[in-house]
């Protein structure tokens, strides 16, 4: 079979990309137009993951349908995996036009294309937890109240609706996977977790000044992101919407102590508010310091999520607790460091 991952150089695509190719599928991944993958960083994931030459990758300007459909009949996939987007939500409060612009516009070119096509094409899309109501804290399913507090999440939800829109009104194989947190090694450094497991490394193996955090008592649901993509492999097996989350909430401030004492330090904490610092209790530095700047306009209060309908209808199983992901990151960011990669 024939997989076109859109968005392939990203945490979530160069992950799916690893697990088919090592199932023996084609692969075509697409990076963004106007990126060159080969001179800069865009690429090193699947340099680590050493698969880059084993994709065929192509770059591709997602909003602009022409440039999708030419490839679409150039490669005619069974699986389109739509990865690519704006997801930090944060910065969606600087730029909203242009998160909603790529997130929605994105969406509707290629359910447009495989409906006019007449393709039997099947399709995942990701989506967000951010799409929830979080007045309220009951877990949240499938049929939870929607009510996003961020640009991100709105481009999120109206995602979830033109999928829902186009399987039902036209009978296409569309999914979406409403995803809660998910970290790998593979996350981008402005997350929370790989910001963490990166400067708990780089103070480790090579020292340097402290780093700075938001809110640490912010709480999450937060997964592993292959155990993800194992969800996703099964999603598009079972055209539906699903969530995807652990059932469990923990703090930044859990995860930092983690990987601190996974890295060898004994890390305690003093002061209060801005001023609250984290230190290691053996050599007396100081670890951590919080910043007012890395605090949310507004902060989506940690909501929890219930993955039964994927567990049911698929056999969908986690593997690993968020804990057992961050000292995996802290390890591969110490083996990075070490070795310059
Ligand atoms: N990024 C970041 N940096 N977050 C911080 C920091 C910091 O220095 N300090 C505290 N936090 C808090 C944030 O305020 C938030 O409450 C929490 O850590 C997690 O932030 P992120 O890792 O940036 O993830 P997110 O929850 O905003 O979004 C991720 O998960 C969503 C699914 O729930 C992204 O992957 C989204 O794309 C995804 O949809």
């Amino acid at each position: 079979m024939t997989h076109l991952i859109i968005g392939v150089t990203g945490q979530d695509g160069s992950l799916l990309a690893e697990k088919l190719i090592g199932e023996g599928e084609k692969v075509i991944g697409t990076f963004r137009r106007g990126g060159d993958y080969g001179n800069n960083d865009k690429a090193w994931r699947l340099d680590e993951l050493k698969i880059k030459n084993l994709i065929s990758l192509e770059p591709l300007d997602i909003n602009d349908i022409f440039h999708f459909q030419k490839l679409i009949i150039k490669h005619n996939p069974d699986i389109i995996y739509q990865l690519a987007g704006n997801s930090f939500v944060g910065d969606s409060f600087e730029a909203p036009q242009s998160t909603l612009a790529t997130n929605i516009n994105s969406t509707i070119n290629i359910l447009e294309t495989i409906r006019s096509l007449n393709m039997n094409t099947k399709v995942f899309f990701a989506s967000s937890s951010e799409i929830f109501d979080s007045s309220t804290f009951e877990v949240k399913n499938e049929t939870s109240k929607m009510e996003p507090l961020n640009p991100y999440g709105i481009s999120k939800l109206t995602v979830y609706h033109l999928v829902k829109m186009y399987r039902e009104a036209f009978g296409l194989k569309v999914s979406t996977g409403i995803f809660f947190n998910h970290e790998s090694p593979f996350r981008a450094r402005n997350f929370v977790c790989r910001k963490i497991s990166y400067n708990i490394a780089r103070l480790k193996v090579s020292g340097g000044p402290s780093f700075s955090l938001g809110n640490i008592d912010m709480k999450r649901d937060w997964s592993s992101a292959e155990d993800f993509v194992d969800g996703i492999c099964l999603i598009v097996k079972k055209p539906g919407d699903y969530v995807l989350s652990s059932g469990n909430l923990t703090s930044v401030r859990s995860l930092l102590i983690e990987a601190a004492r996974h890295a060898g330090f004994e890390p305690k904490f003093k002061g209060e508010g801005l001023k609250e610092v984290c230190y290691d209790a053996i050599t007396g530095k100081v670890l951590m310091t919080i910043s007012e700047k890395y605090y949310r306009k507004i902060d989506t209060p940690g909501l929890m999520g219930d993955s039964e309908k994927l567990e049911k209808s698929t056999g969908w199983k986690k593997t690993k607790g968020i804990n057992q992901v961050i000292c995996q990151m802290v390890e591969k960011d110490i083996n990075r460091i070490k070795n310059k990669i």
